[in-house]
């Protein structure tokens, strides 16, 4: 039973296999954190919570509280503003009297199998109902009226919990709510590296750690979108950790728009961690009657350290998050144009393309940018969904039809949420746009965004979308976003609505998003923000696959990759081989090298095959077939990170390695790459997570290994190596 209630002690415990998490109902009905960490069997917890009134300062509430009860240094499961917890707080209603003092306490609870929908956002669910157990907390604020649920779901099969928050006004009068965050976990110390996932374009997702110190500490992104700056992610790993060993707590925000996780060690060395939606610039107004869904926030435990946690996001959100027969069906080939054309190409060069894929075994051709509209540039027509017949002559259709007959499918690229000022989209409709009365439209990347909180807006796009993809057998979708939100006002809200835009932006996209699938239930989304800008469990829901980056710089892939990876699996990570000297860096490394790169992740091409030379063409063949050969282990095995390469040694060659094991640990794919060579220099690699007692048989060369001695000496690499040269060892025990 992952979810307890001891009614005697009124204490709530949640259990994962390795993990426990728990909280009680104080006499006066607060709700006070006692515990999350490793798995204990106790209920008997109250003697955790921290009693200290930390001097004459604090206030206390609840005086009919043995000894009263300090919100000043409680730990407390659901913090609220007003009454004396004076660290950042959870929650902060504004009722009718004007004030935001909050007050919540306990009134009823209910445990069910299973987990619910979140309506109208992304989230984890249940494949069967045994996969998780749910506990629902109903608290009131008596005053607003405010009934505020606390929803967690324990995971019976991976050590993970998800938070979310749910508030309805149940009073006869509005209030507003000024903040909401959908999980808070107080912890007893402050031993802790704090781990996020920091960027910008092209460099997105490089793993940041810092140990935690006194007062305020986190990230946000007010960006409108989750951003290449700031994944939505952030763990608190306890002093001793390593990649493999110790304990990290992982919060995942599932969630593509505006966040904040916010980390306070207060003065009696106590941490608080909140993640939710940004509270800067939001606020929310319940109309009686009316409730609010906040989105959810997964929280993984480990004992394995770092490795340990992103295998358990790897699992979960494969498997519980990503939706459709894309989450597991084998992704095809894909060969993209981007880098190929830009937006100089017509029909003949796509077939030209695709006749080579063809020929090379690549599976998919998607159009990028530039097919629609007048658009030659960047300058003009998104918004403006119909095909420019100059270019794809003799219509969409009839290219599909030819890019099919040769074997090849094909996809295409939109940027559903823009429009180009330079648009008969806005020529029509100037209201359209995110804007704010009075003030200067800001203008990026020579775009302005849709106002996606309006229906009308999103009924066309869906409109002119479905016309696009029922016109021809579009098999994909690349879904982009190239800029942040500015000036975020909509023109049919109301001025004491117009700080929820942000949000409700968000919700319809996901609307938008959900109808396109419900209509083309069998297409293969990817999604996309000028690479990486929305890489998040929230897209992830909804597209299975999402650029990682617009870096395809093989060297740089390996940082991105070795981030993006903390939380993500492979599987999500579209990566691709692209030409040299690469379009972002200008640097040059070997073909082999830019395909076992891409080879860790969604696989494909960014190139124009018909430039390819024949020993180009001779590796491309070797990598399609690699890719079918591997592609079971690499996606649906466990995923190890070897050496770290951002890490360098300085006396040491700086390298990256990676592996994937099978579940049953009889295969196993281990990738290095040297990124810059030194001479004289040794090297040996240790692999992880075999079974010591198999014999490991190298497919290449023959050789055997016990798993014991490739785990405990490892692999000879010392010799000579160049610089961005990589190598593939693939290895296989004898099944019975
Ligand atoms: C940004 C994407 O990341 C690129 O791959 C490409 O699709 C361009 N947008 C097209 O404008």
């Amino acid at each position: 039973m992952p979810v307890v209630f001891d009614s005697e002690k009124r204490v709530f415990k949640l259990d994962t296999p390795s993990s426990s998490y728990a909280m009680k109902i104080s006499p006066t009905g607060y709700l006070l954190h006692l515990y999350y960490g490793a798995y204990v069997p106790d209920t008997d917890l109250d003697y955790l919570r921290m009693r200290q009134r930390n001097a004459a300062f604090s206030a206390c509430v609840a005086s009919a509280e043995e000894g009263g009860l300090s919100l000043d240094t409680a730990q407390l499961e659901y913090p609220v503003n007003g009454s004396g917890d004076f660290r950042s707080v959870a929650l902060s209603v504004r009722g009718a009297n004007g004030s935001s003092v909050t007050d919540i306490r306990y009134r009823s609870h209910r445990i069910y199998p299973g987990k619910p929908k979140l309506e109208g956002l992304p989230a984890t669910y249940t494949n069967d109902d045994s996969e998780a157990e749910t506990l629902e907390i109903v608290c009131v604020d008596e005053l607003t009226g405010a009934e505020i649920t606390l929803i967690y779901a324990a995971f019976s099969k991976l050590d993970v919990i998800t938070r979310s928050v749910r508030i309805a006004n149940t009073s006869d009068k509005p209030f507003s709510i000024e903040r909401v965050h959908s999980a808070a976990v107080d912890f007893t110390e402050m031993d802790f590296d704090m781990l996020h996932l920091q960027g910008r374009w092209a460099k997105e997702r490089t793993l940041v750690t810092r140990h935690l110190e006194f007062g305020l500490q986190g990230i946000h992104s007010r960006r409108g979108s989750s951003s290449h700056n700031n994944n939505p992610f952030i763990a608190l790993a306890r002093d001793g950790y390593t990649e493999e060993s110790g304990e990290v707590f992982g919060f995942s925000f599932v969630y593509s728009g505006n966040f904040a996780a916010e980390v306070e060690v207060d003065c009696m060395r106590s941490t608080r961690v909140l993640m939710g939606t940004d509270p800067v610039d939001f606020a929310w107004k319940l109309e009686p009657g009316e409730s609010f869904q906040a989105p959810e926030v997964v929280m993984v435990y480990s004992d394995h350290g770092v490795g340990g946690m992103s295998r358990t996001y790897h699992k979960l959100y494969r498997f519980n998050l990503c939706r459709g027969e894309w989450k597991t069906k084998k992704r095809p080939i894909i060969v993209n144009n981007w880098e190929a054309t830009y937006f100089n190409f017509d029909s003949e060069k796509l077939v030209a393309i695709a006749k080579d894929a063809a020929d090379l075994g690549i599976e998919m051709l998607v159009m990028d940018d530039g097919w629609f509209g007048k658009r030659n540039n960047d300058k003009s027509s998104l918004g403006d969904w119909y095909v420019n017949e100059d270019k794809l002559k003799g219509g969409l259709a009839e290219l599909v039809r030819r890019v099919n007959a040769l074997g090849v499918k094909f996809g295409i690229w939109f940027e559903p949420e823009m429009i180009s000022p330079d648009s008969d989209l806005y020529r029509a409709h100037p209201d359209w746009c995110l804007h704010t009365e009075g003030r200067e439209r800001s203008i990026g990347r020579n775009q302005y965004v849709l106002d996606m909180s309006r229906k009308d807006v999103r009924d066309n796009i869906f409109d002119q979308m479905y016309k696009i993809l029922s016109s021809a057998n579009i098999e994909y979708v690349k879904w982009d976003f190239n800029r942040n939100l500015t000036e975020v006002g909509s023109e049919l809200l109301p001025p004491d609505r117009q700080s929820e835009v942000a949000h409700r932006y968000m919700l319809g996209v996901y609307e938008l998003l959900e109808r396109l699938l419900a209509a083309f239930p069998h297409l293969l989304l990817e999604g996309c923000s000028g690479g990486g800008g929305r890489f998040d469990a929230g897209m992830l829901y909804y597209s299975p696959q999402i650029w990682t980056s617009d870096d395809t710089d093989a060297i740089e892939r390996l940082e991105i990759q070795y981030g993006t990876s903390i939380v993500y699996p492979p599987s999500a990570m579209s990566a691709h081989v692209s030409a040299c000297p690469n379009h972002q860096t200008k640097r040059t490394s070997p073909f082999k090298t830019r395909g076992d790169v891409a080879m860790a992740g969604a696989f494909g091409y960014e190139l124009d095959l018909t430039k390819l030379n024949d020993d180009e063409r001779g590796l491309v063949r070797r990598q399609v077939a690699d890719y079918h050969r591997y592609y079971d282990v690499i996606q649906n095995g466990d995923y190890y990170r070897l050496i770290n390469p951002t890490e360098s040694k300085g006396d040491m060659t700086s390298a990256a390695a990676w592996e994937s094991v099978s579940s049953d640990k009889r295969e196993v794919l281990l990738t290095y790459v040297v990124i810059r060579t030194q001479p004289s220099m040794s090297r040996y690699i240790r692999l992880r997570g075999l079974d010591p007692a198999l014999t490991y048989t190298d497919t290449e060369s023959g050789r055997s290994y016990s798993g014991a001695l490739l785990m405990n000496a490892g692999l000879n690499l010392t010799g000579f190596w160049r610089d961005g040269e990589s190598r593939v060892w693939h290895f296989t025990a004898e099944r019975k």
